[in-house]
């Protein structure tokens, strides 16, 4: 279904979101006919560059992404660009005039900027007028870096646009194996009495990343793997195992399920933060089989003390969740890209079979978010053929590619055409993000009153040795099936 013609603002439209994700993902929309030909996408950036310009660095990007040439430039028609500065009235005025010619389209603005201009852009907006009627805007994360720097954000923007316009953006919410596991967990009969502390041992959730930080060392060095990868997106699949059956799926009974974890997470500060998490910094070392400097090569100054990975054992204090520890991990320069939901049952309470039949293993299901989507379900079976009976663990398997041969959409194809339809249930409310942050701060604070560097590990490996003590203490283990 095509949705309602609309003008999509993006701040940041030079920048790499908005280059390799978010015109890629405009435009499989648009070839696939959900969107508007009178509908308008503006990138708007300091660089003095105009319309044309502009489309022929998007133009590049999409052959990149293999968009079909004659498609290309039908969609670069919707495409615009205009220079302006946040900080400087250049412009506006004109740009005022732009976005007013269609005042019955849907408004989207996109902040794909460093957080610290969402004010000074939104009280431009609401001096123009431009919050008024379908006007959305959209907050990248991280939303601030702490619990007092989002709330500043959140007071200033919550002056120009309500809550109901504020779409608090996590691309990982848009991921295909992140709904399926709405789908999984309350579209069966089968998962929902075992997913709970008497029949789970424990959950992993791994984000492992080949990149580096390469280009973008200045916004990391200042957020790390906490800030950029657990506040948000891990704590938010957390969400999704742990929450509550929401009454539906209408955007605040899923919200308000996913904030009543957040905030029943246990904290994490001074005196059990060398216990519960470790920290990392990738030397040296290979990617996909090629040499790769270390972090601090990166940065300019080759000094700091910024983590790259982190790993976590975070306990949830509810009757579900008791005593069933979910261990997160992520991190940059890992050997492979691979992010991964895996819930881990309990063993059988009793064995019936010899010790010849072989070990039982414990079932697991397992969410591959990325690459190759699919999900395992890990079963103890007999091993087939006459030589008695002997145990075998396999997988159920259900690949997406293979199960539906189609290519999977990318998370922000659906979520920016939920922005338009005014569809907020895969987007942060405030209230999350504030949770989110006050379970993050102490950790950061404890880590920096530490005064300990983040522990060395080779790019290329799976981080500092530290991680894999974190869980096999326990005496559990990273989960290494693929
Ligand atoms: C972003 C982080 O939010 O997510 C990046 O800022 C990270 O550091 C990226 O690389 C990962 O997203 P994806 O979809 O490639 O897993």
């Amino acid at each position: 279904q095509p949705v309602d013609a609309f003008d999509l603002v993006i701040f940041g439209g030079t920048g790499d979101l908005a280059v390799r994700k978010l015109l890629p993902a405009l435009y499989h929309r648009y070839v696939d006919g959900q969107i508007p030909d009178v509908s308008r996408i503006v990138g708007i950036a300091r660089e003095a560059t105009d319309d044309e310009g502009y489309r022929a660095t998007i133009r590049k990007a999409l052959q990149n992404n293999g968009g079909q040439p004659g498609k290309i430039d039908d969609f670069l028609r919707l495409v615009h660009y205009r220079s302006l500065d946040a900080r400087k009235d250049d412009g506006w005025d004109a740009f005022a005039a732009l976005i007013g010619e269609q005042p019955d389209h849907v408004r989207v603005f996109y902040l794909s900027t460093s957080p610290e201009l969402f004010v000074d852009i939104c009280k431009r907006l609401g001096g123009y007028g431009l919050n008024k009627g379908k006007a959305r805007v959209v907050l990248e994360k991280p939303i601030g870096r702490d619990l007092a720097s989002a709330n500043q954000i959140n007071d200033a923007v919550g002056q120009v646009f309500d809550e109901s316009q504020t779409f608090r953006i996590d691309h990982y919410l848009g991921k295909e194996t992140v709904q399926n596991l709405l789908a999984l967990r309350f579209g069966n009969v089968l998962f929902e009495p075992l997913w709970n502390a008497s029949h789970i041992d424990h959950v992993q959730i791994t984000v492992a990343e080949t990149l580096g930080v390469g280009q973008r060392a200045g916004y990391y060095d200042h957020a790390g793997a906490l800030r950029d990868m657990v506040q948000n997106h891990m704590l938010q699949l957390l969400c999704m195992v742990a929450m509550e059956p929401p009454s539906s799926l209408a955007p605040d009974a899923v919200r308000d399920e996913k904030l009543k974890v957040l905030r029943s997470l246990q904290p994490i500060d001074e005196s059990n933060a060398a216990q519960l998490t470790v920290r990392g910094q990738y030397r040296a070392g290979a990617a996909e089989g090629q040499a790769v400097p270390g972090y601090l090569d990166e940065l300019k100054d080759h000094k700091s003390n910024t983590e790259t990975f982190t790993a976590l054992k975070v306990e949830i204090a509810n009757w579900r969740w008791a005593g069933v520890p979910f261990y997160l991990r992520t991190g940059k320069r890992l050997p492979e890209r691979v992010s991964e939901i895996v819930v881990v049952f309990k063993q059988v309470p009793h064995s019936i079979f010899a010790a010849s039949a072989g070990q039982l293993a414990q079932n697991r299901l397992v969410l591959r978010l990325q690459p190759g989507e699919n999900i395992k379900l890990w079963v103890t079976i007999k091993d087939p053929g006459p030589g008695g009976l002997r145990l075998r663990h396999v997988s159920l398997d259900m690949s997406f590619a293979e199960a539906f041969g189609v290519q999977q959409p990318d998370a922000y194809e659906r979520l920016l055409l939920d922005v338009v339809r005014g569809n907020p249930t895969l987007f942060m409310r405030r209230d999350e993000v504030e949770a989110a942050w006050q379970w993050a701060d102490p950790i950061l604070g404890a880590w920096a009153n530490s005064g300990e560097a983040p522990r060395p590990y080779g790019a290329g490996t799976w981080g500092p040795t530290a991680a894999v003590a974190l869980i096999e203490r326990d005496g559990r283990t990273w989960n290494e099936d693929s």
